[in-house]
């Protein structure tokens, strides 16, 4: 190959597209957004799409939805599916999965990731790469790294210890590496140490692709890239989406103008630049390539098959939560009730639309009410809209032109006489309520859905709060409402699976990947100054450390409204004693625990029992509780099945960051298994020697 050509490789030539080898058949690497679904077709050299009439997706759960499933096979499943219609589109690369860890409710891309646990993240993206890339289609793991927040995304400089990298923001991504074997990573905008990541020597070269090994391709972020010079060292092969004058994010510019184009090659014959820098990163794109396009086990995709909207059902039902049930006031059987009213803008809105770069143009999308007309039949559903969402300001909302007063009377109106209220709100992807670019302002439900749910209890007791967001939100009204249930946002198939819990057809077995805090200043980011979030637009400081989610809650003792890892069923569950297979350990033995397990109810159900462990004495102070082991297991009444774990000296190991290395210190740990990161049903404890 000439030195034109690798350079080529390097660097975009459209919007969603690099070039290949014309003259050596070497196809163009095509990418497209995102982990929901594969986007649809874009513009050569814009954001806006190209209009196709057959580029329309199957809408999976987010993946906060995927994570609540609690269940690799389930993000295998998921991986696979979406694999397959980004084969189907011809695509190299699908971007996606996302595991930036849950810092904050705030941040507007959480419904993208996989939330607060390094260990859930880590065992949940392994299957989900494992199914894209069965596909021979790359999947791209980002944003590398913490990109845990949207505002100052582009600039905000992280300052964060060694430790709390290493142990709660880095393993999924390096799992995503070491056993997932992913072929691209995407670069973060923000920085680290004083430097952008998406050319990040210590963050690019040093830990991911000499410590870890990755041979694949890192890909930046859409308008990541800042000098050659960086880029060329800093440990990336490819940019994309640079706005080259500057002055615009779209529009016609020279993509030979990018950092890595003729400026890149220019170095290169200058001798400027070592040629190894640009070998290397054509060698890692050619892998890539041979990967995938040129694959010759390349399969076959299938686009919008019945197969996927199984797939995307399936999903969504496992990753519902069941919050609140008071006297089994859920399901609601067929026939149970007359009239259900059904409030909220929710239940109508797109939510497969907007949010960002997940924005996906679908097949199809079952909304709440269609689910529930559908499940229900027509004549027993009354609709009410309740409330109406603003539009988005430059840094402010526009309350809807609607009438609020008019919405709510209408709807206590229709609410008063019915036998059964279902009231469907939440977030809805608009600009600060789970949406890229920017973070939500508060912790609160927008659009005085608050006051609505107040006074829809008053004139009808029988309430059950159904929320579709990625976000943690406060629930001021909770006492009074018998049932809540967490759904998330659920693509294509949302209204039939929401309608299959509702009536009881699915048992609900999904458990929250985050914690829903009482109130913002509870949450470890925010009890700091703003110093630690959002930042003073220069640099933020994580100064909750290690202490991310549940791990600060529990560690001071600070009361939530859920906890991580929460989440009920129709049936109930007995936990037996935990067995263990020895009480004391050397680091080169494994530790195996047994816990028998019991659906006593009356209905099958499935259980995520967890494992935490506890280091008694340490010398680097730790959490009260970690996770490390978790399964989800089916039960039909009254049936009994022994759940074990296996730990290893990996898993009781912290990360001394004076030694730069994992320290599996000896000593008493304590195991607690649960339901929940609070509701602990058994104990034991073990020495490692
Ligand atoms: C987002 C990425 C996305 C890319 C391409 C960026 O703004 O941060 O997640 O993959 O755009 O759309």
């Amino acid at each position: 190959m000439t030195l034109e050509e690798k350079a080529a490789l390097c660097h975009a030539q459209s919007k969603f597209s690099s070039k290949g080898v014309p003259r050596l058949g070497i196809p163009d690497v095509w990418s497209a957004d995102g982990s929901h679904g594969v986007s649809d077709e874009k513009l050569w050299d814009e954001w806006s799409g190209a209009q196709w009439t057959n580029d329309s997706c199957t809408a999976f759960p987010a993946l906060t939805c995927l994570a609540a499933t609690f269940n690799p096979d389930i993000s295998r499943l998921y991986g696979k599916s979406i694999g397959e219609e980004a084969l189907y589109r011809n695509k190299t690369m699908l971007l996606g999965p996302g595991v930036n860890i849950y810092r904050t409710p705030l941040n507007g891309r959480n419904f993208e990731y996989m939330g607060e646990d390094p260990f859930l993240a880590s065992r949940m993206v392994v299957p989900y790469i494992q199914g894209v890339q069965s596909n021979g289609v790359a999947a791209c793991v980002k944003h590398f790294a913490l990109n845990n927040q949207e505002i100052s995304r582009g600039e905000i400089n992280v300052n964060i210890s060694e430790r709390a990298l290493h142990e709660i923001y880095l393993p999924a991504f390096k799992a995503a590496v070491q056993e997932g074997n992913v072929w691209s990573i995407m670069g973060a905008y923000n920085k680290i140490w004083g430097v952008h990541c998406c050319h990040n020597d210590l963050l690019l070269n040093k830990i991911l692709k000499n410590d870890w090994k990755f041979d694949g391709v890192v890909v930046s972020d859409w308008g990541g890239v800042h000098n050659t010079d960086q880029a060329v060292n800093g440990g990336l092969d490819i940019e994309m989406g640079t706005y080259t004058n500057g002055l615009t994010t779209q529009g016609h510019f020279p993509f030979s103008s990018y950092y890595l184009a003729d400026p890149f090659l220019k170095g290169i014959k200058s001798g400027e630049y070592e040629i190894s820098k640009l070998d290397d990163k054509a060698a890692r794109i050619l892998r890539m390539i041979l990967r995938t396009t040129m694959s010759v086990n390349r399969p076959f995709g299938r686009f919008v098959s019945p197969e996927h909207s199984l797939a995307a059902r399936q999903i969504a039902e496992e990753g519902v939560v069941l919050l609140k049930n008071d006297k089994q006031f859920l399901p609601i059987t067929q026939g149970k009730y007359k009239k259900i009213a059904v409030i909220g803008e929710n239940a109508t809105r797109s939510l497969i639309l907007g949010g960002g770069s997940t924005s996906l143009k679908a097949a199809y999308e079952i909304s709440p009410l269609q689910g529930l007309k559908n499940k229900y039949g027509e004549n027993h559903i009354l609709y009410s809209m309740g409330y109406a969402s603003g539009r988005p300001l430059y840094g402010a909302e526009e309350p809807s032109k609607l009438n609020i007063d008019s919405l709510q009377n209408a709807a206590l109106a229709v609410a008063r006489d019915a036998d059964v209220v279902l009231f469907i709100g939440g977030l809805n992807k608009n600009y600060y309520q789970d949406c890229e670019s920017g973070d939500r302002k508060s912790l609160s439900l927008p659009f005085g859905q608050d006051k609505l749910i107040q006074a829809i209890q008053r004139v009808n007791k029988n309430v059950a709060v159904i929320l579709l967001s990625g976000n943690a939100v406060s629930m001021p009204w909770l006492d009074k409402v018998p049932a809540v249930v967490q759904g998330w946002y659920l693509g294509s198939e949302a209204g039939n699976a929401l309608a299959d819990i509702i009536s009881g057809e699915v048992n609900p077995s999904g458990k929250l990947p985050i914690s829903f805090p009482k109130k913002l200043e509870d949450v470890g980011a925010h009890a700091f100054d703003k110093l630690s979030y959002p930042g003073d637009g220069v640099s933020v400081y994580y100064k909750e450390d290690i202490l991310v989610g549940y791990r600060w809650y529990d560690t001071k003792n600070i009361p939530v409204l859920f906890p991580f890892g929460y989440g009920l069923s129709y049936t109930t569950f007995q936990y037996g004693k935990p067995v263990i297979s020895s009480k004391s350990i050397t680091p080169s033995d494994s530790l195996v625990i047994k816990i028998p397990i019991k659906n006593t109810g009356k209905v099958v159900g499935k259980e995520t029992v967890q494992l935490y462990i506890n280091d008694e004495k340490s010398s680097l102070s730790r959490p009260v509780k970690e996770l490390k082991g978790f399964k989800k297991v089916s039960l039909g009444p009254g049936e009994e099945k022994t759940v074990s774990f296996t730990l290893k000296k990996e898993d009781l190991s912290y990360y001394d960051d004076k030694e730069n290395k994992w320290v599996a210190e000896p000593g008493k740990f304590n195991i607690m298994i649960g339901a929940s990161a609070t509701d602990i049903r058994g104990r034991e404890d073990f020495i490692l020697k």
